[in-house]
């Protein structure tokens, strides 16, 4: 029986182009760069792309854990900083469209990582399909990018709305993205909280903003994540602040086999 020490973060958002990609890979170079054990799981079934921040195309993907014999040690590659990149599959069903010999594929892959990692940041393709609905209610905290683009703001509560309703997840971290400083980003959480909390019994927290920065954009041209390409700029600084307030927050683990493909070993797995 393996004690699971990973804590699985999911980043989603209700829409596309919020900046969820952004966010996981910089925050997971962040992580890992303050010694923490960290892994990036790209689940976007749409566009897989956290390896192309990470400049590191090419080579095998999730999918090949269900489609050939090969161990996640096969597929994983060092990124930056030492954080433990999982590359995903454009067009790969993960979550609930999986049969369950690909689930169960899928989980004894993951369930001997569990005790030796720290942080797995779940890189999702957002928006509102029942299969990514389930995959970000199996995590330990649902980090909502919210970017501030008057259609964010109301696709971002759709997801919620989603999560909530149909899930029952009670419990967000919310991260306002390309504001023009941390009082606008507080303003628009706070406009957020206040619509989220009249019609939901869910809980918001604030886990702070990334300003939009043209040095975020320069770094996605030359296909590299913004800490590793321009580690003063403000995203980047931004971004370290966001890695101290995940690695600090209290995230009571989800009981349940579920989680994430079974990184939970409850079932005696080894
Ligand atoms: N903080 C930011 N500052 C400037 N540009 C940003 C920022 N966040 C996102 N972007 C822009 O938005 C694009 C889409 O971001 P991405 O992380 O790929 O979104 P998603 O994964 O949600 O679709 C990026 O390529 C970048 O050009
Ligand atoms: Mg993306």
């Amino acid at each position: 029986m393996i004690e699971r020490s990973a804590r699985v973060i999911a980043v989603a958002s209700g829409k596309g182009g919020a900046g969820k990609t952004n966010v996981s890979v910089n925050l997971a170079v962040a992580l890992s760069r303050l010694g923490r054990r960290t892994m990036l799981v790209d689940c976007d079934v749409g566009l897989a792309n956290a390896n192309i921040l990470l400049g590191m195309e090419g080579g095998r993907t999730l999918a090949d854990l269900t489609r050939s014999s090969a161990q996640l040690a096969d597929i994983a590659c060092q990124g930056p900083g030492g954080v433990m990149l999982v590359p995903g599959h454009s067009g790969l069903g993960l979550g609930g469209g999986l049969c369950a010999d690909a689930r169960a594929t899928l989980a004894a892959a993951f369930r001997p990582y569990a005790g030796d990692v720290d942080d797995v940041i779940v890189d999702t393709g957002g928006g509102m399909a029942g299969e990514s609905l389930s995959l970000v209610s199996a995590s330990d905290m649902i980090l909502i990018v919210l970017a501030a683009e008057p259609t964010a703001f109301m696709d971002a509560y759709a997801v919620l709305k989603g999560l909530a309703v149909r899930h029952d997840c009670s419990r967000f971290a919310v991260v306002t993205n390309r504001v023009r400083g941390e009082a606008d980003g507080r303003a628009l959480f706070d406009r957020f909280r206040n619509v989220v909390e009249q019609f939901l019994p869910v809980h918001l927290d604030h886990l702070g903003s990334i300003p939009e920065d043209p040095y975020l954009r320069d770094a996605v041209l030359t296909k590299r994540c913004c800490v590793e390409a321009f580690p003063s700029a403000p995203a980047s600084a931004a971004f370290g602040r966001l890695a101290r307030k995940v690695a600090e927050a209290d995230m009571p683990m989800l009981p349940g086999g579920h989680i994430f493909f079974g990184m939970e070993a409850h079932h005696g797995a080894h």
